[in-house]
């Protein structure tokens, strides 16, 4: 069996291989990625990944983006707040780039052909290649709650995301690359035993820089540490005015030492396209309260334009739902040829 590098470096490989062929020929690349509408989007999902998808999208790939619906569901025992956040998801979409007519975008639980889906790519992967993705033991040690059947299997629930609408470029982080491993699995094992269906995927590596929360951890809402899309001005400063730095005056770029003032500068790296040395050393001995200042200042003018859309279309909620319908409409057509594909592979026609 080939090493966990080994596959990372033959994934590598991929990815560099389909990029190059994508700057020639976008047109013919099919793109499904998704969010789980657990919370609002915050600048690490916009750094990391919204910007790629609209650039993809404005490239002339076929775009489609699933939230994730049922996903919530893996890890928690709630779907508190669901519609709300799903409504805001769809507007941080639309206000970062995301053009509904050129992107389908969809709920899980509007879409019963995909899900529909799930049990033929069940019965494709065994209990031991479910247990031994890295990714869910991570993300079930994390949550601090049992491992249910249902966080087990999503990987499988990504596949039919991926799958259903023959899906072949799927950007992702480094940890998402066992999904995508496994969603290849599928698509080549059900080809083997019917016939030739699905595409296999690959996954598409973001250079984006991965951006750390305010504080230097991982960026998430749950630490308090991530600035959202949808926060106003007066959120955005209070949140990095309240950023844990460190007793040291001048301020230096030092991942590893200073995590706390390096996810600051990196921050203002981003929202203003200067490197972090450079803007250490422009505010040099100023300290930590200078650097908030300006961290504060950039990232707000960075966001003006997308929270002023925003508001825009939050004062327009029957257009966001008729966004959303039109998206799940198309879905559903898209689920519903592909599994009549898959029935019709299967034998299962009557
Ligand atoms: N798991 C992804 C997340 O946590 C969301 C997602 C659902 C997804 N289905 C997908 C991503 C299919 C890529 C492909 O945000």
């Amino acid at each position: 069996m080939a090493s966990e590098s080994q596959t990372f470096l033959a994934q590598k490989a991929k990815s560099d291989e389909v990029k190059a062929e994508l700057a020639e020929h976008p047109e013919s690349f099919t793109m499904l990625t998704g969010d789980r509408p657990t919370g609002r989007l915050h600048l690490g999902h916009y750094f990391g990944t919204i910007i790629e998808r609209v650039r993809l999208q404005d490239a002339g790939v076929k775009t489609n983006i699933v939230i994730a619906d049922y996903q919530v569901i893996t890890d928690r025992d709630t779907t508190e707040h669901i519609a709300d956040n799903v409504m805001n998801m769809v507007i941080d979409y639309l206000a970062c780039g995301i053009d509904p007519e050129r992107t389908m975008i969809f709920t899980h639980s509007s879409v019963p052909a995909l899900n529909q889906l799930m049990l033929p790519f069940l019965s494709l992967v065994s209990e031991s290649e479910l247990l031994r993705n890295p990714t869910v033991k991570a993300e079930q040690e994390a949550s601090g709650h049992a491992l249910t059947g249902l966080l087990l299997t999503y990987p499988v629930h990504q596949a039919c995301d991926i799958l259903f609408c023959k899906g072949d470029i799927v950007p992702v982080g480094k940890d998402q690359l066992p999904h995508i491993e496994q969603t290849r699995q599928i698509a080549r094992r059900f080809n083997e035993r019917y016939a030739k269906v699905f595409p296999e995927p690959v996954g598409l590596l973001t250079e984006s820089v991965l951006l750390p929360g305010l504080d230097g951890r991982k960026m998430s809402k749950s630490y308090g540490n991530a600035i959202a899309l949808s926060a106003t001005d007066e959120e955005t400063a209070k949140l990095i005015k309240k950023a844990r730095t460190d007793s040291e005056r001048t301020i230096t770029f030092d991942v590893e030492g200073r995590p706390g003032v390096s996810a600051l500068l990196t921050t203002a790296a981003l929202a203003t396209g200067r490197t972090e040395e450079d803007i250490a050393s422009e505010i040099g001995d100023a300290g930590a309260g200078a650097l908030k200042a300006y961290v504060t200042e950039s990232v707000n003018a960075y966001l003006a334009p997308i929270r002023e859309r925003r508001r825009e279309l939050e004062r327009d909620l029957p257009y966001i739902r008729e966004v959303l319908a039109e998206g799940n409409r198309r879905a559903t057509d898209v689920a519903q040829t592909t599994l009549d594909e898959v029935r019709e592979a299967m034998g299962m026609v009557y």
